[in-house]
């Protein structure tokens, strides 16, 4: 995949990192969120880092685009003493309670010794971090069951954070999203562009097309040749877009393969869902964040 600039960075995700840095102090808990269909890419490396061993709630957000197998076995990854992962579906508000648990939980130490002090403890102070697009306005709605004024993630209209009342015992402090310099490698990059975390700047659309293409051929066969009428699909992946481009009539004159056309019709397809849920990771993969890796079972096998 041919990545348009290797030290791409904007300047003010660095000085959200440095921002959560110094708020961290002032929450018990922080709420991550991650993309459920790639819940390692999706996760900054620089954050991880930053939030060291403070109780974390992982939210698999976005669990209604993801298998459900292979969600939960995400779930088994990630979960140790400090740290809860729970499949969230922020769009259609199912999860949240567990989120709000969970988050009780990490804190029932010191909600404990407020009460036998015969203190009431504070609501429960958590941060929402995560990418950019992976729900973190869409979940602080539907926690606060409210719609609240998004956190921009672009210079020049990045608010300060601000604290929002929750649903139950639970104040919610929004940061804007943050990525890493670089982006890691090509495993992360592709299933970033893929799933809409970064948009033109780091990929064209036809190189993302092309790699997303050769991935569900390895990921998801059947899907792939059912939905574009394709055959072979051992092809190279630039010719099972021509191939399905053809087939879907996207023609320009001289019965040339539109296919920029093709290509943005395979990213909505993907991004909207319209493929079936689908995890583009699994735990076993990231230890050496294959490209190819093995073929997963379809849903229900
Ligand atoms: P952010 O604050 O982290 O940047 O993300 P935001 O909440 O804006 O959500 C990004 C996109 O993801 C939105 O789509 C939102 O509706 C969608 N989304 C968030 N949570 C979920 C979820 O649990 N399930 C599904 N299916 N979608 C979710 P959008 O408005 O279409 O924006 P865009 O994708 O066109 O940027």
């Amino acid at each position: 995949m041919d990545v348009k600039d290797l030290s791409w960075f904007p300047g003010h995700m660095a000085k959200t990192l440095r921002s959560i840095a110094e708020r961290l102090p002032q929450v018990d808990v922080v709420l991550e969120t991650c993309d459920a269909r790639i819940p390692h890419s999706s996760r900054n490396p620089e954050l991880d880092r930053i939030l060291g061993t403070k109780p974390r709630v992982v939210v698999l957000n976005k669990a209604d685009l993801a298998e459900e197998t292979w969600t939960r076995a995400w779930v088994r990854a990630l979960e140790t003493s400090s740290c809860a992962a729970i499949p969230v579906d922020s769009l259609h508000r199912s999860g949240l309670d567990r989120v709000r648990n969970a988050a009780a939980d990490l804190c029932a130490g010191r909600i404990e010794r407020a009460a036998e002090r015969g203190r009431i403890f504070r609501p429960v102070r958590a941060m929402v971090v995560g990418i950019p697009n992976s729900g973190k306005s869409t979940l602080i709605n539907a926690l606060s069951g409210r719609k609240a004024a998004r956190t921009e993630d672009r210079p020049g209209v990045t608010r300060g954070a601000q604290w929002i009342r929750g649903e139950g015992p639970l104040e919610l402090m929004d940061m804007p999203g943050v990525l890493w310099p670089n982006l890691g490698s090509d495993f992360r990059r592709l299933r970033l562009a893929a799933t809409g975390a970064v948009r033109d700047e780091v990929v064209s659309t036809e190189d993302l097309a092309e790699g997303l293409v050769g991935l569900l051929a390895a990921r998801y066969p059947d899907r792939l040749r059912a939905r574009y009428k394709l055959e072979d699909l051992s092809l190279p992946a630039f010719e099972l877009l021509e191939a399905a481009a053809r087939k879907r009539g996207c023609l320009l004159p001289g019965n040339r393969a539109d296919l920029s056309r093709f290509c943005a019709i395979l990213l909505d397809e993907f991004r909207g869902g319209v493929l079936g849920r689908m995890t583009l990771e699994t735990p076993d993969d990231i230890g050496a964040d294959r490209i190819a890796p093995a073929v997963l079972p379809e849903a229900g096998d």
